[in-house]
């Protein structure tokens, strides 16, 4: 019989390594400002973002996942062949098809993983966490590349100034292995309301509104956002997210050392941090660099704090995503070092 290593069930998934990846090209405000009516001031105010990263024309999200998940495996100190799976959370991978995780598998030799792509937009990356979590606690995976990964640079509509000051390319990578039951992932809430698609969305592209010359021309194309709306929403449902999960493991937002949040918007970090009396040192954030990453946000948030010295063993780290369909997670992890 051929011995899987995959025989044992194991309790918890933690973390063994971290890496990010970032286009070199950066946008600043200011440039925003010479390309749709907007100032520098605005943005600052409204959202905490100064400048974002941006693929270069010709360069592929592929190749950025594909750095980051090295860089992970190198952190981790583990080679491509210990990979049982890759999960990639994207919405805007190389191609409509196939899973933007099979290019990165075979990419870094990755023969033995099985690969797959989760689409949940924002959320992506935390959802995905979610599964590697229940593919490892159940036996079916022992080391799991979870990746988010986004360049919606491709998707939003440049002379849209309400969503193009937003958003950034970026993908972050976390190894994932089987460990003691103590800690790890110790769980995670995942929710949607569908009722929501239209907050945020991108309804062309797809195969109900297929891309026509027409819409070309017209420019009516990309990402579209009722930014009000997605505002209330996520200040409404994550804080009580994060309470309901932290609760099923018996803890409180007191105990939590490390508040990593999706990376939307500076307003909506501050505004969930305070409904949780969780105060700024405990709140990790980079959104004034890159922007809103999409599914890379938490993963790159999480792979700078690691950088910084941040992330101690033994300590509580909350992660949360929220964003299209309407979605959220939330991850309580008891950080055991990489
Ligand atoms: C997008 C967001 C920053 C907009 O801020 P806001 O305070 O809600 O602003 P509004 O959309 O109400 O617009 C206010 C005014 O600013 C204008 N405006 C919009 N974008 C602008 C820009 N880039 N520069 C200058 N003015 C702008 C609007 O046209 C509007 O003008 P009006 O009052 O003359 O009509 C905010 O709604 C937000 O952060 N929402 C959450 C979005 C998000 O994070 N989505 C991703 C979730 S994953």
């Amino acid at each position: 019989m051929v011995d899987t290593g995959l025989t044992h069930p194991v309790s918890r998934a933690h973390f063994a390594g971290l890496g990010f990846a970032v286009p070199e090209r950066v946008l600043s405000n200011d440039e925003l400002a010479g390309m749709v009516d907007t100032t520098d001031e605005w943005i600052t105010t409204r959202t905490g973002i100064r400048s974002r990263r941006l693929l270069r024309s010709g360069e592929r999200l592929s190749d950025l996942a594909t750095e980051a998940g090295k860089a992970a495996l190198a952190n981790a100190n583990l080679s491509a062949e210990n990979l049982d799976m890759i999960l990639c959370a994207t919405t805007s991978g190389d191609y409509l098809w196939p899973a933007m995780a099979c290019v990165v598998q075979g990419n870094l030799g990755a023969k033995r993983a099985s690969a797959f792509d989760i689409s949940a937009a924002c959320s992506g990356f935390c959802y995905t966490l979610a599964s590697a979590a229940a593919f490892i606690e159940s036996g079916v995976a022992r080391t799991v590349m979870v990746i988010g990964a986004d360049c919606l640079s491709r998707h939003v509509n440049w002379s849209d100034r309400s969503t193009c000051i937003l958003f950034g390319d970026g993908a972050g990578a976390a190894v994932l292995t089987a460990g003691s039951a103590d800690a790890g992932i110790l769980t995670s809430t995942l929710g949607a309301d569908g009722s929501m698609v239209e907050h945020v969305w991108m309804p062309t592209g797809g195969s109900a509104n297929p891309v026509t010359a027409e819409m070309l021309a017209n420019n009516e194309f990309g990402l579209q956002m009722r930014g009000r709306d997605v505002y209330r929403f996520c200040v409404e449902v994550v804080p009580k997210s994060i309470v309901e999960s932290l609760c099923r493991v018996g803890l409180k937002p007191s105990d939590v050392d490390l508040l990593v949040l999706h990376q939307a918007n500076l307003r909506i970090i501050g505004a969930v941090a305070e409904r949780l009396a969780i105060d700024e040192s405990r709140c990790f954030t980079n959104v004034d660099r890159y922007g809103n990453t999409s599914a890379a946000s938490v993963p790159i948030a999480l792979a700078e704090a690691a950088q910084q010295g941040r992330l101690k063993p033994g300590a509580i780290v909350v992660t949360a995503g929220f964003g299209a369909g309407l979605t959220w997670a939330v991850n309580v992890i008891k950080w055991t070092g990489n």
